[in-house]
């Protein structure tokens, strides 16, 4: 898997007025087993870019430059062409779980349905595929909860069953858009390590959005921030969080608190 988005421009129509330009020109290359931290306060774009990748940009959206994967460009395919991208190369996890989940839907119906259509599984071989996912993303005593309805889960455990919807498809490229925002701070880093564990152990690619760096230091080799729909720095996570070239990066650095910043500047934190 190779993704290469060049000069990526996104405007929005408006009812009255010109369409309005909120992505001004952005590039960002992934190679396979690549994670890549896309950062910036809110508004920045970092969603924009993210549906733009996978092809869900709404209607109102006009896209320009290329988003090439494996050499395709998601920005010219058919919504036909699109869907197989989707089901087969990319994933994607949403900062709601609630919304990824169908709520009267047992979750490991739910897997499991994902993966008798994608991959033509019979009811049963699917049923165990999801027991087995359900344990690869710590859903302690899988076997039990397989049958829980999403409300009869923590948020933390909804959001590993959205991890293991996403990896039941077998994707090469993963889009996780502020996957922990919505989640307790301790409930975050144990989800985040889990994210961090299995797209390492199955080779994915991975853009992580975060509006927090601590978030993006922990797991990314590669750092793009953006700030209004501009490229302010990008490099090796390394580089741009202990030797920020720009003052937008040293801004963002400096508001997070004393504990994050201080991991952030020892060597092997
Ligand atoms: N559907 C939309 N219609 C019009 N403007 C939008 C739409 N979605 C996002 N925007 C605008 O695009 C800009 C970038 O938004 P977004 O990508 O959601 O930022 P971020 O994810 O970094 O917080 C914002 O100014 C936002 O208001
Ligand atoms: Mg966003």
């Amino acid at each position: 898997m190779m993704l290469s988005i060049e000069n990526l421009r996104v405007s929005f129509a408006r009812e009255h007025g010109d369409p309005v330009e909120v992505v001004h020109g952005i590039n960002v290359t992934l190679d396979k087993g690549e994670t890549l931290g896309i950062v910036g306060e809110s508004g920045s774009g970092k969603s924009v870019l993210s549906l733009a990748t996978m092809g869900l940009l709404p209607r109102t959206a006009t896209a320009s430059g290329k988003i090439l994967l494996d050499g395709e460009d998601i920005l010219s395919m058919s919504e036909r062409q699109l869907c197989r991208v989707r089901g087969r190369k990319i994933g994607m996890i949403f900062q709601e779980p609630m919304t990824a989940l169908n709520p009267s839907m047992r979750v490991g119906a739910q897997i499991a349905e994902g993966l008798r259509l994608s991959q033509g599984l019979s009811r049963r071989a699917a049923r165990a595929e999801a027991l087995r996912l359900l344990d690869m993303v710590k859903i302690p005593r899988a076997a039990d909860r397989i049958d829980s309805f999403p409300h009869e889960m923590s948020g933390g455990q909804r959001q590993r069953v959205g991890i293991a919807i996403a990896l039941a498809l077998k994707p090469e490229l993963l889009i996780a858009d502020e996957p922990t925002t919505a989640l307790d701070v301790t409930v975050q880093a144990e989800v985040l390590d889990i994210l961090d564990e299995l797209v390492s152990e199955l080779g994915i690619s991975l853009i992580l959005i975060s509006h927090d760096l601590g978030v993006i230091a922990r797991i990314t080799d590669r750092t793009l921030v953006m700030y209004r729909g501009d490229e302010m720095e990008q490099g090796e996570t390394e580089q741009v969080l202990r030797r920020p070239a720009h003052a937008y990066t040293r801004k963002l650095i400096s508001a997070l608190p004393n504990r994050v910043r201080s991991a952030l500047e020892t060597p092997d934190g």
